[in-house]
């Protein structure tokens, strides 16, 4: 039997959208849930940008502040897509009203936000997913498995990019991302907490990091309140500061031994999602570019050299590919991912665990951004203990 399960959305930005349309979709795909989402209320302060989600996705009302979703007796699981530094305070509020929690990435501005939602949860005995995405694609599934399989061997060095430039125009808006109050660290709160849950994910916790990184924009136009960072400003607009790194490069060693480079920039220009990893092993390789989402290039064999690679087209059976389409090759979208993350949340909250990246996934991430944010402070090794 199906029962309807209250959900609520904060934030109707683009994340919003995503969680919003994933709760929709999910009865589509799955159909072995025993609950059914449905969408009682979106919070944002910006009323129009509510309103546009009632009328998108048949939410029955919208309201300005998210305490108001949070006390609603009929809302049993929320999603937390607001800025990041929002993250500590709603989080805590949903677990503490014993409300399932989806929150996404990085959970907070820095490590000891992301503690206080963990402790949060896990005294209130609720369940907690978390936006590391990228796990979700199919072919990194793949990848896992082949991994854990042991096709390439003891993974010895591996690399990680998270590349784009959404924030290379340097006419784009102060938006929150740019402040250390609201966007914290920058590019490692925006890119490279996904390339670290990767990490982790793929090849391992990290033991220790050195890294280096920099502001290359350092000014931009005042933005409008609640602005994105696509909004763009004229020319002789007032400018502020942006007090965060847009690029950072990090050098870390894998617990289990691997070496591990990992790189994020939001101002590469020419690079839109350029989102991958190449991972070798003693006996193997492979590597995967998010741009190509139903691929996963794979040398394995056992030649050593002049081993040939071969690509392999994403099929059901790997991750929740079969959610989707029926036969290998037809690719899977962004949207497919949060979809793929609800049915995790989802599931979760019905068998009484937490389904997909935890909330100590977003905490042991953010631990390794704040060793990498220190290392690039003093230009030091940084051990995570
Ligand atoms: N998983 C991913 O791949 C991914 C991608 C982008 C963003 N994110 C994360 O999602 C979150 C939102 O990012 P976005 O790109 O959707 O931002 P966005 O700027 O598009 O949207 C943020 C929305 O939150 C609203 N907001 C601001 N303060 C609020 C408050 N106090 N209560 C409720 N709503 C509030 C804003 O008005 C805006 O509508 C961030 O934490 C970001 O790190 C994750």
């Amino acid at each position: 039997m199906t029962t309807e399960i209250g959900v609520g959305v904060v934030g109707a930005g683009w994340m919003g959208h995503l969680h919003a349309r994933a709760y929709a979709r999910l009865p589509h795909h799955v159909t072995d849930l025993p609950l059914r989402p449905r969408l009682v209320a979106v919070a944002d302060p910006v009323a129009a940008a509510g309103a546009d989600h009632v009328t998108r996705y048949g939410f029955a009302r919208a309201v300005t502040d998210w305490r108001e979703l949070v006390a609603d007796p009929s809302i049993a699981a929320v999603s937390v897509a607001s800025p990041n530094s929002t993250h500590r305070e709603v989080g805590v509020a949903v677990a503490e009203a014993g409300k399932h929690l989806w929150i996404e990435k990085p959970v907070g501005l820095s490590s000891t936000d992301t503690a206080a939602v963990a402790r949060a949860v896990h005294a209130a005995g609720v369940q907690a997913t978390v936006g590391f995405n990228y796990r979700m694609v199919p072919a990194v599934a793949r990848a896992r498995r082949l991994i854990d399989d042991g096709l390439l061997g003891t993974l010895t060095h591996a690399r990680f990019r998270l590349l784009t430039d959404f924030a290379a125009d340097p006419s784009g808006v102060l938006s929150w991302r740019f402040t250390q109050e609201h966007g914290g660290s920058g590019v490692l709160n925006d890119l490279a907490v996904h390339g670290v849950d990767l990490v982790r994910h793929l090849v391992g916790d990290l033991g220790a990091v050195v890294a280096d990184g920099d502001r290359f924009v350092p000014r931009r136009p005042v933005a409008p309140a609640g602005a994105s960072q696509y909004v763009r400003a004229a020319a002789d607009a007032p400018t502020g500061e942006v007090e965060n790194l847009d690029f950072v490069s990090v050098l870390g060693r894998a617990v289990g031994g691997a070496i591990v480079t990992l790189e994020a920039s939001r101002v590469a220009v020419g690079d839109q999602n350029d989102y991958g990893f190449e991972i070798h092993g003693t006996r193997g390789y492979l590597s995967f570019d998010f741009r190509r989402p139903g691929e996963l290039v794979v040398a394995a064999g056992g030649s050593y050299v002049d081993q040939p690679a071969t690509t392999w087209a994403a099929a059901p059976g790997d991750g929740d590919f079969a959610l989707f389409q029926p036969g290998a090759g037809n690719p899977t979208g962004f949207d497919d991912l949060k979809v793929s993350e609800c049915a995790a949340f989802v599931r979760g909250i019905a068998e009484g665990r937490s389904g997909g990246a935890t909330i100590e996934d977003a905490l042991a991430a953010a631990r390794v951004l704040d060793a990498v944010a220190e290392s690039v402070d003093k230009r030091a090794w940084v051990d995570l203990g």
